[in-house]
């Protein structure tokens, strides 16, 4: 049978075997799952060579899971239930024997257009049903699928399809998110001048809008699936073949494609969907993040359907056509379940509390917060006003290298606290080091995040670049995985997450690296150097404050900070405009050359009483200048 955790004794208990015997604790996990051919080794490698792995051996195709295994049973359940972005439109459900017959129907599409085990696919979508139908028809025959968020830029959508090699991109003609229409197949048509690699894409249609046509590379998804057939045969995979590439940023550099394998990842989003939420037979489940993130990928499409769960898909967004656009869809499918971001949270509480006050909310059962720190304020919000007090909240603490979720209470189980993710999983086994890379031991105590043993669902590789993999995440402190979160962990041995400790930001839940956004400024023709620090911002979480030098100054700020903004949505997305900017005569730098971003950062946050030791800056006058500067 499978784990089932439900009781706080049992998870202690668990918690504790899963430490002691963490191959027999995988295995017995693992044994769930249908495999063509059972693994040989449970788990090879280290966190010191860089070289896990895990049900090595192992024959599999992870659809079979997700798909097949439930026809006999479960066929006619709701697998999804798609809600569009105006409430008016067309809405509609699907079961999992019609999402199995689409994503055949699909896989053979891809097949016929010489699409092969191992080749890169890259899906840039609206939040539809095609959207996982694509992916999961790539899975089913083996090809490595790499999602691109579409509220990225062509030049962002050609450097990850560049990065993989990606034979074929999957887009939609266009989309809409609230009142905005985004043309995503102009843009692709932009990113593709640059892409010799993509021989094929494919176009579902979703906006009706005029689109540019190339011949003999464009085709319709409605044209193709029409006479293909509807049974697939899946493609057996290894269990450490790759599954998808998904891009993130880091601190340095361009973002990096993180690899997961079909093996371990299944086993690892399938057991944490099934525990921290608690899901059950009659259950509706909802979590609102996109598929072109983590969230989308391990909690809308694989663990859900790997748990045979109902789950609502959202193309829109929290405040369109107004914001009671969330709780509304709640009261109508009866959501149990409900996993959203901070982010979100925070924008809502500041609506009339009307527009809650208006549905009914009674189905729901469960809470989940992801993607960054919950504060108290937005926490007990989300507890008394929508959980009506009476819905744990889950604060899921993972990452894009995670797979799934690694520190969190399991709902109705963990005894929570606002602002703590609580507790590890079982399985996983957090620890905390000083700069030195001792651990700490005892409570009550703070440093950084590490994990001290591997677990399946974790990142395997940086697509193409081996060396960084094992600098990023293994070198700092050899023997652990290095989180690149700061943690607490109180008296009770419980975890808060503070944030990242290194040059990645955190805005409204959307990972962003600082060295992105300030070679996105520099293009600028005026802009001489960028510094980008983050700040304490009471919606976003953090907001981005870029500091700049200019050649000659800048006559007109406002006029210029829209130039930045436009030239950063050209480069990355929207969602890199920094909030805020300012024209400084020099960045404070060390005598090598470093710019001193804990200077900045102060400025930023408006904290200048005490700018601490600035004696190692080649010119320590400029602090004054940078306080007594004014941002736009
Ligand atoms: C942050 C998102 C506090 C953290 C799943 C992490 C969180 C980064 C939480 C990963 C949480 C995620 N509490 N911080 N519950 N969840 N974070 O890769 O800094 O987009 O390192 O994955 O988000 O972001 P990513």
């Amino acid at each position: 049978m499978w784990l089932n955790i439900d009781s706080f004794e049992e998870y202690k208990d668990v918690y504790k075997e899963s430490v002691e015997n963490p191959e027999e604790f995988w295995e017995h996990e693992a044994g769930t799952f249908y495999w063509r051919k059972r693994w040989e080794e449970t788990h090879s490698g280290s966190f010191k060579n860089g070289d896990v792995k895990w049900f090595e051996g192992g024959k599999l195709n992870i659809t079979e899971n997700c798909l097949d295994r439930h026809l006999n049973t479960i066929g006619n359940k709701t697998a999804f239930i798609f809600e569009p972005n105006h409430p008016d439109s067309f809405r509609r459900t699907i079961t999992y024997r019609q999402l199995h017959e689409d994503v055949c129907r699909f896989a053979n599409v891809l097949e016929s257009k010489g699409i092969e085990k191992g080749d890169r696919v890259a899906i840039y979508m609206a939040m539809t049903p095609e959207l996982m139908i694509a992916a999961l028809a790539c899975a089913r025959i083996g090809a490595v699928h790499s999602i691109v968020f579409a509220g990225f830029s062509a030049q962002s959508l050609a450097e990850r399809i560049q990065d993989c090699d990606a034979k074929m991109l999957i887009t939609n003609d266009g989309l809409r998110r609230g009142e905005k229409h985004v043309p995503l197949k102009d843009i692709s048509d932009e990113a593709l001048e640059d892409c010799p690699s993509v021989k094929k894409v494919i176009v579902c249609q979703r906006t009706n809008r005029d689109i540019d046509w190339v011949e003999g590379r464009d085709e319709w998804w409605h044209l193709l699936i029409r006479n293909a057939p509807k049974e697939h045969e899946a493609v057996e995979m290894d269990a450490e073949d790759p599954l998808f590439i998904l891009y993130t940023s880091g601190s340095t550099g361009k973002p990096k494609g993180q690899v997961h394998t079909c093996g371990g990842y299944m086993v690892y989003t399938s057991y944490t969907f099934r525990n921290v939420f608690q899901v059950e037979e009659e259950d509706v489940y909802w979590c609102t993040a996109d598929a072109g993130w983590i969230t989308g990928h391990s909690y809308i499409l694989y663990g859900p359907l790997l748990n045979g769960a109902s789950s609502i898909i959202f193309e829109g967004t929290p405040t369109y056509p107004d914001a009671g656009r969330l709780w509304e869809v709640c009261e109508k499918y009866g959501v149990t379940h409900f996993y959203t971001s901070p982010t979100a949270i925070r924008a809502l509480m500041k609506e009339d509390i009307e527009y809650v006050n208006k549905y009914d909310l009674s189905s729901l059962k469960v809470l989940g917060s992801v993607g960054e720190p919950i504060n108290e304020e937005a926490w007990h919000w989300y507890h008394d006003k929508i959980g009506n007090g009476q819905c744990p909240i889950v604060d899921t603490w993972w990452q894009t290298e995670t797979g799934g979720i690694m520190i969190s209470p399991l709902a109705g189980v963990t005894p929570t606290k606002p602002g703590f993710a609580t507790l590890p999983l079982p399985g996983i086994q957090p620890a905390l080091v000083d700069k030195n890379g001792k651990e700490i031991d005892g409570n009550g105590v703070q440093g950084n995040l590490v994990i001290k043993y591997p677990w399946p669902g974790m990142t395997r590789g940086i697509w193409g670049n081996e060396e960084r993999y094992k600098e990023t995440y293994f070198a700092d402190y050899p023997g652990y995985y290095f989180t690149g979160d700061g943690c607490r962990r109180d008296e009770d041995g419980y975890y808060r997450i503070t944030g990242r400790v290194d040059d990645v930001l955190n805005v409204s839940g959307h990972r962003l690296g600082t060295a992105e956004i300030e070679n996105a400024i520099d293009e600028h023709p005026k802009v001489i150097e960028a510094a980008i620090v983050g700040y304490p911002h009471d919606v976003k979480g953090e907001g981005i404050f870029a500091f700049m030098t200019c050649d000659n100054g800048v006559s007109e700020p406002e006029d210029f900070k829209k130039e930045i903004h436009d030239l950063v949505s050209k480069i990355i997305s929207p969602i890199a405009k920094p909030d805020k900017i300012q024209i400084v005569d020099g960045l404070p730098k060390t005598r090598s050359g470093k710019i001193m971003r804990r200077i900045l950062r102060n400025v930023a946050a408006g904290e200048t009483d005490d700018m601490g030791d600035t004696s190692t800056l080649l010119d320590p006058s400029v602090v004054d200048e940078i306080i007594a500067g004014k941002a736009y």
